[in-house]
């Protein structure tokens, strides 16, 4: 039987593990201790390039001049052969786990929208997370398209960075499938993120780190500039699937542990499933490229992102007292601030950083690993087949 594997049982991944065991960093009690940058004049990043010389079409590549970033010596358009192999599993994996939102049978979370058995606090928990969800999707989407893909120079990482756009398209198409279904005001739903205040402040929050990517002017031939990615990357990566969407996994699999909105709760579990995934790659992603340029690790980025965490905390808990104002389904802002103060100290472990708050997991069932049990019916009840290459057909 398929498991489940929640983010939170802190699996170490790939690069991190590369990280720790080349020796990068001393430990203190497990935990990397920041390192100071050495020769910050001498940006590494441009190892690959160093000679300024674009690669030669007529050569084969060597994998072993693969570079995330900044690469000018190898043809960004050769899959194999493969260097990174962390991002060629993540890309599998997404693949093993695809699935589609209309495959999820919604009708008995349209009796108990359509009924008096969920009162005015819960229908504003769920409203509020599809409101949320609906556009955080499509922001993620729009960073790696727009911003992130077209400074990776490697495609083994751009293999899966398609990969994961359609799994955001397949999300954002999730929340169109699920207004559709409750027959939900989808204007109001997908006009809170400029409309209802604890959302805005997170989207702003990461749109500006898109921002600063997409500036015409904007490279990765310095420091400065990779640094800058770097925390575009922590803002997504780390940030938004990483910590904004929890609450909200929280929240919408409460109902799902009530056996109410089921259907809906389905979905937030494949979505978490997904996001686990891409929260791997981010992390993986942002290891590698500190250990392909290790001086752009300087105390004061280290600081800025010990700062970009804690903004992100705050907002997330003004993002949970707004849902839960008076406490619903036995949440309440305490238990969050708790909660999300532990998934940011795991995060910041996992990029190399301390944990900062100690808090402990109020919600320890969702750190468990969990049985995907209505997997099975899951595929027996989809009303969509895929097209397979012996059916297709062709429209004159
Ligand atoms: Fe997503
Ligand atoms: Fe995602």
């Amino acid at each position: 039987m398929s498991k489940l594997i929640f983010e939170d049982e802190d699996v170490k991944s790939h690069a991190n593990m590369d990280y720790i065991q080349n020796g990068g960093h001393a430990q203190q009690n497990g935990i990397p201790a920041p390192v100071e940058a050495e020769n910050a004049d001498m940006p590494s990043a441009l190892c690959c390039g160093a000679t300024g010389e674009a690669y030669d079409l007529t050569k084969r590549i060597n994998p072993e001049d693969k570079r995330l970033l900044n690469c000018r010596q190898v043809d960004v358009n050769q899959l194999m052969p493969l260097k990174y192999e962390w991002a060629w599993e993540h890309y599998l994996n997404g693949c093993a786990n695809h699935w589609m939102p209309t495959e999820v049978p919604m009708q008995r979370d349209i009796e108990l929208w359509r009924s008096n058995a969920l009162n005015e606090a819960e229908r504003k928990v769920i409203l509020r997370n599809l409101g949320f969800f609906s556009t955080g999707e499509s922001l993620v989407g729009n960073n790696i398209v727009l911003a992130i893909f077209k400074h990776i120079t490697n495609s083994e990482a751009r293999q899966y960075l398609l990969r994961q756009a359609f799994e955001e398209a397949i999300h954002t198409h999730t929340f169109h499938y699920i207004v559709e279904s409750l027959g939900l005001n989808a204007r109001e739903v997908f006009n809170m993120y400029h409309e209802v205040a604890s959302i805005e402040g997170k989207d702003k929050f990461v749109m500006e780190l898109t921002e600063d990517v997409l500036d015409p002017n904007f490279t990765t031939q310095s420091i400065e500039g990779i640094q800058k990615f770097v925390k575009n990357l922590i803002g997504f990566y780390v940030i938004m699937e990483g910590i904004f969407f929890y609450s909200g996994f929280v929240m919408i699999l409460s109902f799902h542990r009530q056996n109410r909105m089921t259907g809906i709760g389905e979905q937030f579990q494949y979505i978490l499933r997904d996001e686990t995934i891409h929260l791997n790659f981010g992390i993986d992603l942002i290891n590698t490229i500190k250990l392909e340029n290790p001086e752009i690790w300087t105390t004061e980025l280290q600081r800025d992102i010990y700062d970009l965490i804690h903004e992100a905390v705050e907002y997330e808990v003004i993002y949970a007292r707004d849902c839960v104002p008076d406490g619903v389904l036995g949440l309440n802002e305490d238990l969050f601030r708790e909660y999300v103060q532990f998934i940011a100290d795991r995060r910041l472990e996992r990029i190399g950083l301390q944990a900062v708050y100690g808090s402990k997991n109020p919600f320890p069932w969702m750190g468990e690993t969990i049985d995907i049990a209505k997997e099975k019916n899951f595929f027996e009840t989809r009303v969509t087949d895929y097209q397979s290459a012996g059916s297709l057909q062709w429209d004159d």
